[in-house]
């Protein structure tokens, strides 16, 4: 599905990438929301530099758009560390591990994005490195092969993941510090929006950041975009700087974005479940295959969402409608 198609999809957009630059919260202080999350980071990261070491590796897992990849900088920033990025799908074999590692003073972090995509035998060259800060790699083959051990430096390595439950265990277990994120409640994302209008320069009133909020998802990243939309459409349909709340009820219509933040997207979902399975319950696969849309899309993307909030249950025999989703799909004038 296109990225104009689907504006509340919670996965990095090029625009998104662009912008987050500037937008992207530097200090620990400056995230908002995740308040659990934030103060035990924040004695993490204290002792440890009180105590003049590396942060443990720590892992952030949750839904696209919540800030995993900026509490990675942020950490680095608070240990005052030179970080290094890399992801799961990038490194497809060990040695394309071996000159990164290598290459890593001490104190520095290594942050791996989508982790759960790194493939079993790199993921066990990493358990060595993780634990001992030491790796063991083959050179040459047949009766030449030899074995180099090879010291490394203590570093932080930071992974992200959408899913945690498709790590295996012994990676998860090397994991010091393990925090999920949560959905933001609006209040959150009603400032993290106050906060980016500010930096863009459009005054929005408050009761328009709520109504956006609203629309979100319990998602930053569609909170900053969908401002992003509702800027544009004050300057060009209203001809002002100015985000009201007509602006943006406007504006989400002409998204077709409705009052929970569903989009076509997602009520075809719901109507097909009520219209071909008679509201479930159903499995993955054959809504993936009804919908012409990747499971992972569906589990990782659209299905948080909808269970979070209680349009979707899932049940050992797969997904069911709720009594919330057949009330919205009757009255839903979208
Ligand atoms: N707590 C927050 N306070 C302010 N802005 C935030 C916060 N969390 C996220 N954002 C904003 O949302 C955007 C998306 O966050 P980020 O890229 O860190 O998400 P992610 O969890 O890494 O997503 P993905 O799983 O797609 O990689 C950032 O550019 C940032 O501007
Ligand atoms: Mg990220």
């Amino acid at each position: 599905m296109d990225e104009l198609k689907r504006l509340v999809i919670s996965e990095q957009t090029q625009e998104d990438e662009v912008i987050s630059l500037s937008l992207r919260p530097a200090k620990l202080t400056d995230f908002i929301g995740q308040k659990d999350l934030v103060s035990a980071l924040k004695i993490s990261i204290d002792a440890a530099k009180k105590r003049g070491e590396p942060l443990e590796h720590t892992l952030f897992s949750g839904p696209p758009g919540l800030g995993k990849t900026s509490l990675a900088h942020i950490v680095a920033n608070e240990m005052n560390s030179h970080i290094t990025i890399t992801s799961g799908p990038a490194i497809q074999r060990a040695g394309d591990f071996i000159g990164i590692l290598t290459n890593l003073n001490k104190g520095d972090i290594l942050f791996v994005d989508e982790i759960h995509r790194l493939p079993k035998t790199v993921e066990e060259f990493l358990y060595p490195a993780m634990e001992g800060f030491k790796i063991d790699f083959i050179v040459d083959k047949g009766p030449y092969a030899k074995t180099i051990n090879f010291n490394l430096k203590p570093f932080t390595l930071i992974g992200a993941t959408t899913r945690s439950g498709l790590l295996a265990s012994p990676l998860r277990d090397r994991f010091g510090i393990f925090h999920h994120l949560e959905f933001y409640e609006k209040s959150d994302l009603a400032t993290i929006i106050t906060d980016t209008a500010a930096k863009l320069n459009v005054a929005i009133d408050p009761s328009a950041a709520n109504e956006i909020a609203n629309r979100s998802r319990g998602t930053p990243r569609i909170a900053n975009r969908l401002l992003r939309r509702a800027r544009d459409y004050a300057q060009v349909k209203a001809g002002k700087n100015h985000v009201d709340l007509d602006v943006a009820v406007e504006c989400m219509k002409s998204l077709r974005i409705d009052e929970y933040g569903l989009d076509d997207l997602d009520r075809r979902l719901l109507s097909i479940m009520k219209t071909h399975y008679q509201g479930g319950p159903v499995g993955i696969d054959a809504l993936s295959a009804t919908l012409n849309e990747e499971v992972d899309t569906l589990v990782d993307v659209i299905e948080p969402y909808l269970l979070k909030t209680g349009f979707l249950r899932r049940t050992s025999r797969g997904r069911e409608l709720t009594d919330l989703s057949l009330k919205h799909l009757l009255k839903s004038k979208l």
